[in-house]
C-alpha cells in the first residue's frame, strides 16, 4: 500500500492517506513527549518497537472478539488501519494506583485498587487533557450515551484480556490509556495503539518499570525496557 499525503501528525505518530479511501497508513515515530509536550526526546527504535508491540496486542484482542481499527502491519513502522473519526477522549483504566491519580489524591503509588477504576479525560492539549465524567462528555456534544456505554463495556473487557495476557509474561498491568473512534456506519471501535507509551507495565518479580515512566521520570534505559516488553510478548504470542 503506497502512502500518499500526511493528513495528521501527533506527538508519536503520523497518519497518511493511501490508495484506498476507507483506510489510512499509521506511522510510528521515535519521538517521545511528556507533560503535555514540554519534555521532548527521541528514543531510538521506539517507533518500530511500539509498532510490533501494538501489532501483537491488537491481534490478541481480535482473537477475543474486540473490534479495532487495525488491519495489518505493513513494515517495521507502519500499519494499515480503518479510517475512523476519533472521539476526543482518553479512556484510562487503573488496576493499581499510580501516576496522576496517586498524586492528585495523595495515595501511595503501587496501592492496588479493589476494582478497576475507569476514567475519562477530554483530549485537548490547551486544557491539559482534563479529567471529565460521562455527563461532561455528553455536554461537550461529541458522544452519545449509547456510544459511552459501548466504550465502557469494551474498555473493561480489554482490561481483563490485557491483565491476563501480560500476566503470562510476568508483567503487571498497572494502568493504560486507549482511544476509540467511529466508522462511517457508526460502529464504535478501538483505535490508536497499545504500547509502553500508553500503559504502565511493571515486572511482577522485581517491580521494575518497563514503560514510558522511564522517560517521564528520567530513569534511563528506556529503549531496553520497550525491547524487553517486545521480547517477552514475541516469545509467547508470535502468530
Ligand atoms: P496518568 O497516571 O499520568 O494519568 O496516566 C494514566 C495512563 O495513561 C498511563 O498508563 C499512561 C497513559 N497516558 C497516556 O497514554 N498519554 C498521556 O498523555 C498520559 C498523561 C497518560
Ligand atoms: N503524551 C503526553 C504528552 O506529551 C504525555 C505522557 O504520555 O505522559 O503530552
Amino acid at each position: 500500500m503506497e502512502k500518499k499525503q500526511m493528513i495528521y501528525e501527533g506527538k508519536a505518530k503520523q497518519l497518511y492517506t493511501c490508495d484506498r479511501d476507507d483506510v489510512y497508513v499509521m506511522r510510528f515515530k521515535d519521538d517521545a513527549t511528556a507533560f503535555n509536550g514540554i519534555k521532548k526526546a527521541q528514543i531510538t527504535n521506539k517507533g518500530a518497537l511500539n509498532n510490533q508491540i501494538s501489532t501483537i496486542l491488537f491481534h490478541q484482542l481480535h482473537r477475543h472478539g474486540i473490534k479495532t481499527h487495525y488491519i495489518e502491519t505493513l513494515n517495521d513502522r507502519e500499519q494499515l488501519c480503518y479510517k475512523v473519526e476519533i472521539f476526543p477522549l482518553e479512556v484510562i483504566v487503573r488496576n493499581i494506583i499510580a501516576g496522576s491519580m496517586a498524586k492528585r489524591l495523595d495515595i501511595e503509588e503501587g496501592t492496588p485498587s479493589s476494582k478497576p477504576i475507569y476514567e475519562l479525560c477530554y483530549k485537548n492539549d490547551e486544557l491539559g487533557d482534563p479529567l471529565i465524567n460521562e455527563d461532561h462528555a455528553m455536554a461537550l456534544g461529541f458522544i452519545t450515551e449509547v456510544e459511552l456505554r459501548t466504550i465502557k463495556e469494551t474498555t473493561l473487557a480489554i482490561n481483563q484480556l490485557l491483565i491476563s495476557l501480560f500476566d503470562r509474561i510476568g508483567i503487571t498491568l498497572v494502568d493504560f490509556k486507549i482511544e476509540f473512534g467511529k466508522l462511517p456506519d457508526g460502529t464504535v471501535i478501538l483505535a490508536d495503539e497499545i504500547s509502553p507509551d500508553s500503559c504502565r507495565l511493571w515486572d511482577k518479580i522485581t517491580g521494575k518499570k518497563l514503560d514510558k515512566d522511564r522517560f517521564r521520570r528520567d530513569l534511563g534505559n528506556v529503549e531496553d525496557a520497550y525491547q524487553e516488553i517486545f521480547n517477552r510478548l514475541h516469545e509467547v504470542y508470535h502468530d
